[in-house]
């Protein structure tokens, strides 16, 4: 599966985010002293996951929850909008996502625009969105490029209820409808109204999946061959490029992935015997969470996650989801062919645990908040290698820990202060010529941003 990558992201208005912006890279470290936003950054990610991956699907649930109400995630409870414009990469596209989150009697989305630009294609498609309209944008060009057997054979593939929607397309390069749904990312509402406008409304049935095919006849454009499993077999498959942009971003959002300081007391209590594959923010679910890979998995922990802690303490132990006498399960391990209950467990083994289990999800992004909690400076290293390598995962981490600014090099360092408009991240500018100074003065990056070295760039 081709992968999104998240390259730069601007926010406004969320916590102690007035208005900041920050480029991403694979790995990024905020650094910066107490109560300067650092945890809020992290927070950000969990908002859109909510809002993404919850809200939009399920408008019940409040993306807000986790911080009570929205004036609390508002940036001094002002009655502004929160505003995230987020610029995404992948092989095949560039995308730009743009949203404002309003709250007037309830949560809403009043604007929401995505613009996905495929160059060498010559295609750029927006969708926008505001209050309960919908608007598909495609450039002229491309249309007037197709050839008229193209069109022709679009046409004759359109069913009659969707022939007038994509007649007005190719005509006229946009088609405005009005839509009920929360946020493009919920596409279906928004293609199936596209379609409706046509002659059929009624044509139309609402509960029925939506299929590619009928993306591609309100939106013309290029088709992606990709390969996807069906079963055992790998097939070819002709994807729509504006379908696909739309599927990868429903996952990026459902595969962000934040922790925040564990709630060690809570992750050693067994839990009701219940498949749960989100691992929660405070790592409370640990048990259950390993119960459920352990079961998809046919009975084994996976691989990677005993190997990260046999990395760490140098000797092999072994997880396990243990069943309690009332039904319940609590994390076991075995180490030395004793077995250790959740009580004989130490604080790092969850973590590592915790750490572990999160890659399995294979995440779009990993935010970590406070990454050097529980662990050893060796012990950070193995985590830090680890989280390095993981291509296609945006990792951010905050730390308070030398022993982990130490491990990093100038280009992973995002620089976080507080300021009278809020909080401002920024990377360090001179990257290469910091190293070098660092080098000839015989100074670690820790003991130059303790002692203010990083400043000058
Ligand atoms: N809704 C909000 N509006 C404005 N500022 C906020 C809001 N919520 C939190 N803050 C600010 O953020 C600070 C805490 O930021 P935090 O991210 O926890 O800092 P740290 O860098 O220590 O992780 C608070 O002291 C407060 O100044
Ligand atoms: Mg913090």
């Amino acid at each position: 599966m081709a992968n999104l990558r998240l390259r730069r992201i601007r926010v406004r208005n969320f916590k102690s985010l007035g208005d900041v912006r920050v480029e991403l890279r694979q790995l990024n470290v905020v650094i910066g002293p107490n109560a300067s936003g650092k945890t809020n950054f992290i927070e950000l990610f969990l908002l859109l996951k909510e809002l993404y991956a919850r809200y939009v699907r399920n408008p019940v649930i409040p993306p807000y929850r986790y911080w009570w109400r929205w004036e609390n995630v508002v940036w001094r409870g002002s009655d502004e909008p929160m505003r995230v414009e987020m610029d995404f990469e992948s092989p095949d596209y560039e995308a730009r996502l743009d949203v404002v989150v309003d709250y007037v009697d309830r949560l809403a989305i009043p604007y929401e625009r995505l613009e996905v630009r495929c160059p060498s294609r010559n295609y750029y498609v927006t969708l926008e969105k505001r209050h309960g309209t919908a608007t598909l944008t495609i450039n002229r060009d491309y249309l007037e490029g197709l050839a008229p057997s193209e069109v022709k054979g679009l046409l004759k593939l359109a069913a009659p209820h969707a022939r007038e929607a994509l007649e007005r397309v190719l005509r006229e390069g946009s088609l405005t409808v009005r839509t009920a749904a929360e946020s493009l990312l919920a596409p279906r509402a928004i293609f199936a109204g596209m379609v409706a406008r046509g002659e059929g409304v009624a044509a139309i049935n609402y509960g029925r999946d939506f299929s590619d095919r009928d993306y591609v006849l309100v939106a013309p454009g290029p088709l992606r061959r990709v390969a996807v499993r069906v079963g055992e077999r790998q097939v070819l498959r002709f994807e729509h490029l504006l379908v696909m942009a739309l599927r990868e971003l429903e996952r990026f959002f459902r595969r962000i992935v934040v922790l925040k300081p564990m709630d060690a007391q809570s992750a050693r209590e067994p839990k009701p015997l219940r498949l749960e594959a989100e691992l929660d923010v405070h790592l409370r679910n640990l048990a259950n969470v390993l119960y459920t890979v352990f079961h998809r998995r046919g009975g084994r922990v996976p691989d990677r996650v005993e190997s990260l802690i046999k990395l760490a303490y140098g000797r092999e132990v072994h997880l396990w989801p243990k069943p309690t006498e009332d039904g319940r399960v609590m994390v076991c391990a075995t180490e030395g062919g004793a077995e250790l209950p959740p009580p004989c467990l130490s604080d790092s083994l969850l973590k590592l645990l915790g750490i572990g289990l999160a890659l399995e999800q294979e995440p779009s992004v990993l935010a970590i908040d406070q990454v050097e909690d529980s662990l050893h400076a060796k012990t950070i290293e193995v985590v830090i290698d680890e989280l390095r390598s993981l291509g296609s995962t945006t990792v951010i981490l905050t730390t308070h820990s030398p022993a982990v600014i130490d491990l990093l090099s100038p280009e992973d360092v995002v620089l976080c202060e507080m300021t009278e408009e809020g909080t401002k991240l920024r990377r360090l500018r001179e990257p290469e010529a910091l190293r070098r100074r660092l080098g000839e003065l015989g100074l670690t990056l820790s003991e130059a941003y303790i002692y203010g070295g990083l400043d000058g760039g």
